[in-house]
């Protein structure tokens, strides 16, 4: 089975993960990206947040959330009251997976497959071992199946605390939808004040 465990050291903190997460090629996706995109943030981060995979700014820039979903999570945690900056934000896949749009045409997002994100969830695993926060927040599907395993469903389980075994350490947990759910809603304000919404529980629970 595809795995990124032999590229992770047991050793070192957030650094040493992030440099050899660098030469990670536990599963087929690191061929076609540009780069492995690791979290970001401070190692004493309360928060940390899981997206799905880098998109292609955040491939072209080998940094998280850099690209319109990021700007827009951005906005949405601030009017929350989370500051952006005391959380580390990390993605379930470390790498981007894309198709072309026509021949050699523009790179068009690709949701990783479960065996994909199963293969990337050590780095996430050492991610969690490293920072600790008091808080985990889950945005979208592939984060919370990568977390809370295969039956998480957004709408189920959106807004609230959830007390829960992740890598088998008791965590809490907020889910919501992913910010480029955001952006490809036919209601955008609505769907934004819902991920505003939850946010807001996550604010509570750090406050
Ligand atoms: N979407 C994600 O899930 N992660 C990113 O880093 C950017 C967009
Ligand atoms: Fe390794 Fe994850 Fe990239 Fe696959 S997606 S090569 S497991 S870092």
């Amino acid at each position: 089975a595809y795995t990124a465990e032999p590229f992770v050291p047991s050793r070192g903190g957030l650094d040493a993960l992030r440099e050899a997460a660098a030469g990670c090629r536990g599963c087929p996706l690191h061929r076609d990206a540009t780069q492995t995109v690791f979290g970001e943030g401070d190692a004493g981060a309360r928060l940390l947040l899981v997206g799905e995979q880098p998109g292609d700014q955040e491939d072209k820039q080998g940094r998280p959330f850099v690209g319109p979903a990021g700007r827009l999570l951005d906005r949405a945690l601030e009017e929350a009251g989370v500051d952006p900056a005391q959380a580390y934000v990390t993605n379930a896949v470390k790498h981007f997976k894309f198709g072309r749009a026509g021949s050699g045409g523009r790179r068009i997002h690709k949701s990783p497959t479960q065996r994909e994100a199963r293969a990337c969830a050590p780095w996430l695993a050492a991610e969690l071992a490293a920072v600790e926060p008091e808080l985990i927040v889950v945005l979208g599907a592939t984060a919370g199946k990568a977390l809370l395993g295969p039956s998480f469903r957004v709408t189920r389980e959106r807004g609230a605390v959830l007390e829960r075994e992740v890598h088998g350490r008791p965590e809490r947990v907020v889910a919501t939808v992913h910010p480029s759910s955001v952006l490809r809603a036919d209601d955008r304000e609505a769907a934004y004040q819902g991920l505003v919404s939850d946010l807001k529980v996550a604010a509570r629970a750090l406050a």
